[in-house]
């Protein structure tokens, strides 16, 4: 497959959301193309929140979800209301999800003091084959973005205090973190938003989904091919 599709936006290794030349020593940071998720990709969703391990599920959930549960929880997800975000690798393999969750500002789940309707929450995973290369710092990122252009000033991320990777990315992004018996709740006051966090929006969003269309039909074309010989 790799010689007959070559996909503009591919420049990183095999777990990179731009996958191109393999970089198997040493994970180099490139570009992560960040798709927003919808209907069709609930499956895949399952899939990589099902390969997450006991200590990711705690790190992820606050609990070690059993299966059953992880299936209720993408089950109940909802699109329309919710953002829900991931990166594709370019074997077309779903590595990172980050759900954005949108709630009214009275059922917001710290203790949060906004003018605005509505407070969200973001909760993340990135497959282990694929963490250090940015994406869940990327994802965050996108994340922050959508709740500018939303009209939401108080973005809520709540994980285990002893999780040094998330509050490496908390931190970098300005959060206010409160830590109690293990367990912290971080804040991020954004700005409203301009032009450019529209455009920003909007450009990335388009990037990805030609990224996504590409290796979809490379995969589609590759199992054809494959399914021929
Ligand atoms: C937390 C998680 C999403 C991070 O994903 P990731 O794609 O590997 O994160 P990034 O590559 O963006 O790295 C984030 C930062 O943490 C840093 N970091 C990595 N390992 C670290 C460690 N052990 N201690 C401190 N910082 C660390 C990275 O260097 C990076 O900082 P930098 O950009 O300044 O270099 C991923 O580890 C994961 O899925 N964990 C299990 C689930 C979880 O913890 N979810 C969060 C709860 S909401």
């Amino acid at each position: 497959m790799d010689g007959l599709f070559k996909n503009p936006f591919n420049r990183s290794g095999a777990d990179g959301a731009g996958a191109g030349s393999p970089e198997p020593a040493g994970k180099k940071r490139r570009t992560v193309l960040v798709k927003e998720l919808r209907e069709r990709d609930r499956r895949r969703m399952l899939k990589h929140f099902l390969a997450l391990d006991d200590s990711d599920r705690l790190l992820r959930f606050g609990t070690v979800l059993p299966d059953e549960q992880v299936e209720a929880y993408v089950a109940r997800i909802d699109f329309s209301r919710d953002t829900v975000y991931g990166v594709y690798n370019r074997m077309f393999k779903l590595v990172a999800v980050g759900h954005l969750a949108f709630a009214p500002k009275e059922q917001s789940p710290g203790k949060v003091v906004t003018e605005k309707d509505r407070v969200a929450e973001f909760g993340v995973s990135v497959s282990k084959s694929a963490r250090g290369l940015g994406m869940g710092s990327k994802l965050f990122e996108r994340a922050a973005i959508r709740c500018r252009n939303q009209d939401v000033d108080t973005l809520y991320m709540h994980c285990l205090s002893s999780n040094q990777v998330m509050m490496r990315i908390a931190r970098k992004a300005g959060m206010e973190i409160e830590r109690e018996y293990g367990e912290a709740d971080a804040y991020l006051r954004l700005l409203p938003a301009n032009p450019a966090s529209m455009l920003q929006e909007a450009i990335e969003e388009q990037v990805a989904k030609i990224d996504y269309t590409w290796k979809a039909n490379a995969r589609a074309a590759a199992r054809l091919f494959s399914f021929k010989k």
